[in-house]
């Protein structure tokens, strides 16, 4: 979704400063083409030959010099942005771009701006706490500026509160989703992703090959579409996406309650059964680090709960996708989880092809059709699952039910 973005990022003074050389070099490193323009005191925090040497082009900091822009950066760096991102943005420059006040190179930048604005704070808790400072974000949300973060945590000048900048890697993840339509605004979405891991002893236990890497696509692609995502994962090995409610767990059987706790509190339009649950956990799981001196271990297996087919067959719930990890006979067993689980859509693949790894090819399983997708990354992929469920959710809330 970067790729071959053209982004301006404009870089305010605060000691944030240092992080946004991560996230210029994470844009240019996913495709984007990027230029910089500093404010004087950011240049005090980081030096401008950093982002010239990660940006691979020179970093405007002011009107009056003569830059590659030309006479008018302002104007140039704008003309060349389908985004302007602002990070870290401090105080200061919230309360000028609220204002309309222009009287430096990146506030004149945000005033001329002509395409998305993206703000990511990064300030003192009290300066963020100040309704000063809430009521210029208030006003420039009501403009249509976006914002990412801020986040709370460990402060620079020792605070811990609000107003910490969203970390590199997060924001990164985020702005896709400011360039995406947003069919699933407004709805509510509930996943299960990931592995699950049934203890045998205090150190062994069963689970499998899931990385959660196609669920966590799911729920970013999700979230770019507008959706309030909720994630109850098990043991996952990849990033959490940014922006999303996860709710760990460890067993299926912590995962199915996890799950009817959600739906019990408050209603939700789907729900995604991607992990790849372990079918079986031992009846009765043994104290402490069974020892081989003691013998072979006698277990005994008992089926877990099916969480997909609980949501599936439960009155009044969402909308429910199941995925399908079949060895053969794809479509046959895709037809046949349908109707065992209550589902809407099942979406099968080779199972050999999907886990822990980085692309899958999906056959897309409805009532009525058949769609292949794939082979493509698990981005892809996820995006176009969601489109699925988009005409499913129209479906299900047709004009009909309206009246
Ligand atoms: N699933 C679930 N709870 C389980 C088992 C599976 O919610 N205890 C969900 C999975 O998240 C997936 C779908 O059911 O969406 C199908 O999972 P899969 O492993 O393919 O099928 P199973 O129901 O386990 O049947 P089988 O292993 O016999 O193919």
């Amino acid at each position: 979704m970067l790729k071959n973005r053209k982004i301006t990022v404009a870089v305010t003074g605060g000691i944030a400063a240092y992080k946004a050389c991560e996230v210029v070099r994470g844009l240019v490193k996913l495709g984007a083409d990027v230029r910089v323009a500093m404010t004087e005191n950011a240049t005090r925090f980081v030096g401008l030959v950093t982002f010239e040497a990660l940006s691979g082009h020179p970093v405007a900091t002011s009107e009056w010099e003569h830059t590659p822009e030309g006479a008018m950066p302002h104007i140039e760096l704008n003309l060349h942005a389908d985004l302007l991102l602002v990070v870290p943005a401090t105080a200061n420059i919230l309360a000028k771009a609220a204002r309309g006040i222009a009287d430096d190179l990146v506030s004149a930048l945000i005033l001329a701006h002509r395409s998305k604005v993206a703000f990511v704070p990064a300030m003192n808790r009290h300066m963020w706490g100040n309704p000063a400072t809430q009521r210029n974000v208030a006003d420039l949300k009501r403009d249509g500026a976006h914002f990412i973060g801020p986040d709370s945590g460990f402060q620079a000048c020792g605070d811990v509160g609000e107003g910490r900048m969203t970390e590199p890697a997060d924001i990164l993840d985020l702005l896709p989703g400011l360039f995406s339509e947003k069919p699933l605004s407004g709805r509510r979405v509930l996943m299960t992703v990931g592995p699950t891991y049934e203890p045998i002893d205090d150190v062994r236990g069963i689970t499998n090959r899931s990385s959660g890497r196609q669920g966590f696509a799911l729920a970013r692609a999700a979230r770019d579409l507008g959706a309030d995502v909720t994630v109850v994962a098990g043991p996952v090995t990849v990033k959490r996406p940014a922006g999303v409610r996860i709710l760990p767990v460890t067993t299926a059987r912590e995962m199915l309650g996890a799950v009817e706790g959600e739906l019990d509190r408050s209603p939700y339009d789907l729900f995604i059964g991607v992990a790849a649950v372990a079918d079986w956990r031992v009846a009765d799981r043994l104290e402490g680090k069974w020892k081989k001196d003691a013998g072979l271990p006698q277990l005994r297996l008992v089926e877990n709960p099916d969480i997909l087919a609980a949501v599936g067959h439960r009155a009044g719930g969402p909308v429910t996708i199941g995925f399908a990890a079949e060895a053969t006979d794809l479509l046959e067993n895709a037809y046949a989880k349908l109707e065992k689980k209550g589902a809407a859509m099942i979406v099968a693949n080779v199972a050999r092809d999907a886990l822990a790894s980085d692309t899958n090819r999906v056959l897309v399983v409805t009532d009525g059709e058949v769609d292949e997708i794939g082979p493509a990354d698990k981005d892809e992929v996820a995006r176009k699952i969601l489109y699925h469920a988009v005409d499913l959710l129209e479906e299900d809330y047709g004009p009909e039910d309206d009246l």
